[in-house]
């Protein structure tokens, strides 16, 4: 494994083309539109003068690992010579079959194709390319950077060898991987969306503000943020996109999501992203 294609520039695809440039990969980040390449090109490098501040990176390694990375805004250029492709485009069951089908035309017979979805079956991915033996999840958790978890997922066709090049891989970007079977949620968000969603029930009902149900899963349970300011962090679109899809997958009532969650994406507050969620950001 040398070189590898990151599909979307977004949070979750220049975290990953950040760490996997980091540790020495040569990274082709892919993304339709340059604008968005040059931003995150430019989120990257803030990101590295975090580390380089805190003195976990030298100035030469970030200038390494910005080299490192080459943008292109042709999926066909970016995937010809990748030997792993890791799609992380907006979480869009019919966007993501059509990339998927587009890399399995143009990326190498014997590339890895990869999905860092949060909650859309590798089984059903896998179904539109003729290699479902080589498509598995790899799911990293924002800030990718930081974060030492990667789910990688198993679909129905995955095989033993794709599964244990994509454990071996996440060994050297120093991330910890758990491996885990394509149901719906997976494992990550089957028990993260609940708590969310109960949170936002929480709110909902009366019970208590956003700030006293933050304040007490933060200090009670020692959570790094509340979970409405996680919600806020993830957006609250992408929150109620997976609670769908845990909700449909299993048919049980127990996911419907919050009315309030609905509402609120309806009005277009969908948290950090858009300066509103349960909190406003400047
Ligand atoms: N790149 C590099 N470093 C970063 C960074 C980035 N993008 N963002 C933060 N950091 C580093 C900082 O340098 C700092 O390092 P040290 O602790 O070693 O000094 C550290 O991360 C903490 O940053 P801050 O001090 O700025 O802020 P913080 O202490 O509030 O931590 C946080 C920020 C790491 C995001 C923390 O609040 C946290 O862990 N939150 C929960 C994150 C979480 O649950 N993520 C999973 C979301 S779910 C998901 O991603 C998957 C899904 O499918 C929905």
């Amino acid at each position: 494994m040398k070189q590898i294609a990151v599909i979307g520039s977004g949070t979750m695809g220049n975290g990953i083309a950040h760490t996997f440039a980091q540790f020495n990969y040569q990274v082709n980040l892919v993304d339709i539109n340059q604008a968005a390449l040059d931003k995150a090109l430019q989120t990257i490098s803030k990101n590295l003068d975090r580390q380089v501040a805190k003195g976990t990176l030298t100035e030469d390694q970030k200038s390494t690992t910005l080299k490192n990375i080459t943008s292109y805004t042709s999926i066909k250029e970016g995937v010809q010579h990748a030997d792993l492709i890791v799609e992380a485009a907006t979480e869009n069951v019919e966007l993501k079959l059509k990339i998927f089908k587009d890399l399995d035309e143009h990326a190498p017979a014997n590339a890895i194709l990869a999905s860092n979805t949060s909650s859309i079956s590798i089984t059903q991915i896998a179904a539109v390319t003729n290699r479902g033996d080589k498509v598995i999840g790899m799911h990293f958790m924002n800030p990718v950077p930081v974060m030492k978890l990667v789910e990688v997922i198993r679909g129905y066709a995955t095989s033993d060898e794709t599964t244990n090049t994509i454990m071996s891989l996440s060994q050297s970007l120093e991330k910890v991987p758990v491996e885990v079977n394509d149901y719906p949620g997976f494992v990550a968000n089957r028990i993260l969306m609940p708590m969310i969603n109960e949170a936002i029930y929480t709110l909902y009902e009366g019970v208590a503000g956003v700030y006293e149900i933050d304040t007490v899963m933060k200090l009670g349970m020692a959570h790094p943020m509340g979970p409405l300011q996680l919600a806020d962090f993830i957006g609250l679109d992408v929150c109620l996109a997976i609670l769908k899809v845990l909700h449909d997958g299993f048919g049980n009532p127990k996911y419907a999501p919050c009315p309030l969650l609905v509402n609120m994406v309806a009005a277009g507050k969908k948290g950090a992203k858009t300066s509103e969620g349960f909190y406003q950001y400047t």
